[in-house]
């Protein structure tokens, strides 16, 4: 009996040592950082566009992905005017103050979008009953009752707002859109106007895609230039980045002059559409624009079947100089954002071509991180 004692005594001594040791390792050890948010924190927020879905809470898949890696969030679509603001007497805010709910829950930088489009926009925006084109004092009128009713409702909840989106053309002129036939370019400052009356701590940004392009990165400077002479709030610019494999070589060096160029001009630069499409694109020179769809044809769907090693390096390669550039620039830099999640749920799939199989997040179709995340997570300033 006695000999069992010692023997008891023994194991339990040396089972507590173990114990003991254990946590005094665990202790010392630094915890190593293995998401975006942790790993990035002190360079950028990270963010993702998050769809109906995921805000309605029924896909709990890519939503743990969401709370794990990332500390911001933009609503793909349920923003936009059309979805709230269906009819002229009716808004609809059930998917947005979801989505808001949840950005706080989870301690997130908010991002509103959109504010002032030319697509995805109710068709009652430019018409009175009879079915007239509206003048000059009605647009604005229902401009800043759209943007006061929107901006007012998640004060202070939503950080920043992107407030007019894609008002210039690839070559740096004016987009010919209603709102600039009927106000002219004045549209631009009213609508950063009356978003800041009516939260004035919200950041305001100008937001648009090929902004790598010479020209129009110089139409945005001057933008900014012009808003911040009229004493108007404007505190970044939205480099959309739904960037395209094949293009790479030919436009890195202007993403970089862009952000240079934005930061120069005064203004913390947001990279919030990020994707990299893998696949064909039929008009090199669409950039982004979203009223353009081209025919399916199986040329253009070339990786239903997976994607093969020598694309998938290019691919990572891709994302991986595009950290490095983030990096380097993570002063001026305030947030990337990732337009989705995972591959499956991309707009990519079906833009420019509907029904293609295409690559462009960093989470794949089964919910995993790619191998690429780790070697991005690894990246650190010089
Ligand atoms: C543009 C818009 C986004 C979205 C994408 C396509 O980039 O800013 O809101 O509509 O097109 O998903």
């Amino acid at each position: 009996m006695k000999k069992l004692s010692i023997l008891l005594f023994v194991f339990v001594f040396v089972a507590g040592c173990g114990y003991s040791t254990k946590k005094q390792s665990a202790k010392q050890e630094k915890p190593v950082a293995n998401t975006f948010k942790e790993v990035f924190k002190d360079d950028f927020y990270v963010g993702a566009a998050l769809n109906k879905y995921q805000i309605m809470g029924a896909d709990s898949q890519s939503i743990a992905i969401v709370e794990k890696q990332f500390n911001s969030i933009t609503p793909e679509n349920y923003m936009k005017a059309s979805n709230i603001h269906p009819e002229k007497d009716r808004y609809d805010f059930r998917v947005a103050d979801k989505y808001v709910a949840f950005g706080l829950a989870n301690n997130m930088k908010i991002i509103g979008h959109t504010l002032v489009w030319h697509i995805q926009l109710p068709e009652w925006f430019f018409v009175d009953d009879e079915g007239n084109q509206i003048g000059r004092d009605e647009l604005i009128a229902r401009m800043k009752e759209h943007i006061t009713t929107v901006v007012s409702r998640y004060k202070g909840k939503v950080k920043g707002w992107d407030v007019v989106n894609e008002a210039l053309n690839e070559d740096g002129s004016y987009r010919e859109s209603k709102f600039y036939e009927i106000l002219g370019k004045d549209y631009i400052r009213l609508a950063f106007q009356f978003a800041h009356e009516a939260d004035p701590d919200a950041e305001l940004y100008y937001n648009d895609y090929t902004m790598y392009k010479p020209k129009k990165r110089d139409a945005v400077v001057q933008i900014i230039k012009e808003l911040k002479a009229e004493g108007v709030r404007i505190d970044g610019i939205g480099m959309q980045a739904h960037y395209i494999l094949s293009e790479k070589d030919s436009i890195f060096g202007n993403i970089e002059k862009s952000i240079m160029a934005f930061a120069g001009a005064g203004v913390k630069v947001m990279v919030t559409e990020l994707d990299i499409s893998v696949l064909p694109f039929p008009d090199e020179n669409q950039g982004a624009d979203i009223s353009g769809n081209a025919e399916y044809n199986k040329l253009l769907n070339p990786y239903t079947e997976g994607l093969p090693e020598d694309v998938r390096l290019r691919a990572d390669n891709y994302y991986i100089d595009l950290f490095n550039l983030f990096v380097k620039y993570s002063d001026t830099i305030d947030r990337v954002t990732f337009w989705g999640v995972t591959d499956n749920q991309s707009w990519k799939n079906n833009w420019p071509v509907k029904g293609r199989t295409d690559y462009p997040l960093l989470f794949d179709r089964n919910y995993q991180a790619k191998p690429v995340v780790n070697r991005i997570l690894k990246i650190v300033k010089d």
